[in-house]
């Protein structure tokens, strides 16, 4: 009697397990650096656009980004479904001591080797095998060959893309659906992470940026109306960070102050974490001097919290430094990241910035989505980067590979959860059987 209940149990626990849907289109869009809190409820009633999204389809509180909270460890997070640690994308700024190859942010050439991209396999590339075809907008990476595949079609990334490039992509992407050359399409903005980082993240000049987006999403419903696609798309909107204010002059921690730079083999990155390979028999003193230093954490390698899913990274330095919330690292005042401003020189300062420890409230994301397969006016409980993945899978119809997302903090988003999955829903019913005839 018991080992029925519990195979009954069991069952019960398959059957919840992941269905695939019908498959229809799917649009994503990445909007980088939007914190959580931008589309507060009091926000929203200055933001049309965004506001009739929310009436329309699934909000939750805040997505927590993947440790660092940065940008190409999230957008790999966000496609692959896996932590840092497994995919392998764990900084802005990575080096390979084996090969002495670094990825700098994407824009040197080296960043397009397959030695950084191919630890997962992104959702692209799993549609593109899967002969599914993939249109994607000055998404980072899509130029890449990884694992041997590229998008049906890529938009590269080359400069800020400006509000009308993201108009017209969203344009573009709506007429490649209605034409049947595209399955999914996948959307980069930046504007709204640019303008909080150079001015912060309460200035005017982000929520222009965010005002901007709104007014294009506010055509794109429309669109969605003309070409007639609503019933047969559905629309993702996800960021992998957000963003808080910095404190330039006043709250920055100089590392040639209280060590030999020369006593480093590599430096990467600057900001709220900060990798270090010493040079031989320097790691000690290395470490126990930046122990001592206040506003900032050392960590080994092995002593990172286990809860950053971060340590276990093959690029991972032998000595971490993570600062905190608002203090910046960096060699010294000169080696700050200044922005050219009007003055036409690179003298402004940055107001904003991003990369602290995920569980802090500003390093918040959002994460919406609407149509035929969501439920509508629904507000969901926080998700984290890690479980985008395999709602973008469900609602593409195709299977998900082994990841780290949580399944359970996503179904309630969708509209039919039972009638979705004949597959699923026929294996289940096969193994009720079996089990009541070996019970019986
Ligand atoms: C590693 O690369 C850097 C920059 O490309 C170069 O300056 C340095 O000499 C190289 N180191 C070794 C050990 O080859
Ligand atoms: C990924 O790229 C690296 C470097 O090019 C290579 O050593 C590795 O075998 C590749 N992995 C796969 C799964 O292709
Ligand atoms: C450029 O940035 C610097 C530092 O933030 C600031 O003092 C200066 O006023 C800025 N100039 C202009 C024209 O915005
Ligand atoms: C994350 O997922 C990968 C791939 O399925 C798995 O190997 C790894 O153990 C998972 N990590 C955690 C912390 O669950
Ligand atoms: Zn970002």
């Amino acid at each position: 009697m018991a080992a029925k209940f519990w195979a009954l149990l069991l069952v019960l626990g398959l059957s919840l397990a992941q269905p695939t849907s019908a498959h229809r289109k799917l649009l994503v869009f990445l909007l980088d650096g939007f914190r959580s809190d931008y589309i507060s409820d009091e926000v929203l009633e200055s933001l049309s656009g965004f506001k009739d999204i929310v009436s329309r389809g699934v909000k939750v509180d805040y997505l927590t980004p993947d440790f660092p909270s940065l940008s190409y460890p999230n957008y790999y997070t966000l496609m692959t479904g896996r932590h840092c640690e497994v995919h392998q994308m764990t900084g802005n700024y990575m080096w390979d001591p084996s090969t002495n190859k670094s990825f700098d942010i994407g824009v040197n050439r080296d960043s397009l080797m397959s030695l950084w991209w191919n630890g997962s396999e992104p959702l692209w590339v799993t549609l593109t095998k899967a002969k599914r075809k993939v249109y994607m907008y000055y998404w980072p990476g899509c130029e890449v060959e990884i694992l041997g595949v590229r998008p049906t079609y890529c938009l590269e990334y080359k400069n800020v893309p400006t509000d009308i490039n993201f108009a017209n992509a969203v344009s573009d992407a709506l007429d490649s659906f209605k034409s049947g050359r595209a399955d999914l399409a996948a959307i980069y903005h930046e504007r709204i992470d640019v303008e909080g980082h150079h001015y912060g993240p309460s200035s005017p000049q982000r929520k222009d940026a965010l005002q901007a987006v709104d007014t294009v999403l506010k055509y794109m419903t429309k669109w969605i109306q003309e070409r007639e696609l609503q019933d047969d798309l559905n629309v993702m909107i996800f960021s992998d960070h957000g963003m808080t204010d910095i404190f330039w002059m006043d709250k920055v921690i100089e590392l040639n102050k209280y060590i030999n730079m020369n006593d480093l083999l590599q430096v990467k990155d600057r900001g709220p974490v900060v990798s270090l390979w010493p040079v031989p028999g320097k790691h000690s003193e290395i470490y126990n001097t930046l122990r001592t230093v206040g506003h900032m954490t050392v960590y080994e390698k092995e002593a990172i919290p286990s809860r950053f899913y971060y340590k276990k990274g093959k690029f991972v330095s032998p000595l971490t430094l993570v600062a905190d919330e608002g203090w910046f690292i960096a060699e010294n005042r000169e080696m700050l990241p200044f922005w050219m401003n009007s003055t036409g020189k690179r003298e402004g300062w940055q107001h904003g910035w991003h990369g602290y420890d995920n569980e802090l409230m500003d390093m918040r994301g959002i994460f919406l989505a609407f149509g035929p397969d969501f439920k509508s006016n629904f507000r969901a409980a926080p998700i984290r980067s890690v479980d985008v993945y395999n709602i973008m899978c469900n609602v593409a119809g195709i299977t998900p590979l082994p990841n780290n997302g949580s399944w359970s903090r996503v179904m309630c988003m969708l509209k039919n959860q039972d009638s979705s999955a004949p597959s699923v829903q026929l294996h289940s019913w096969t193994l009720v059987l079996i089990l009541l005839f070996l019970f019986a």
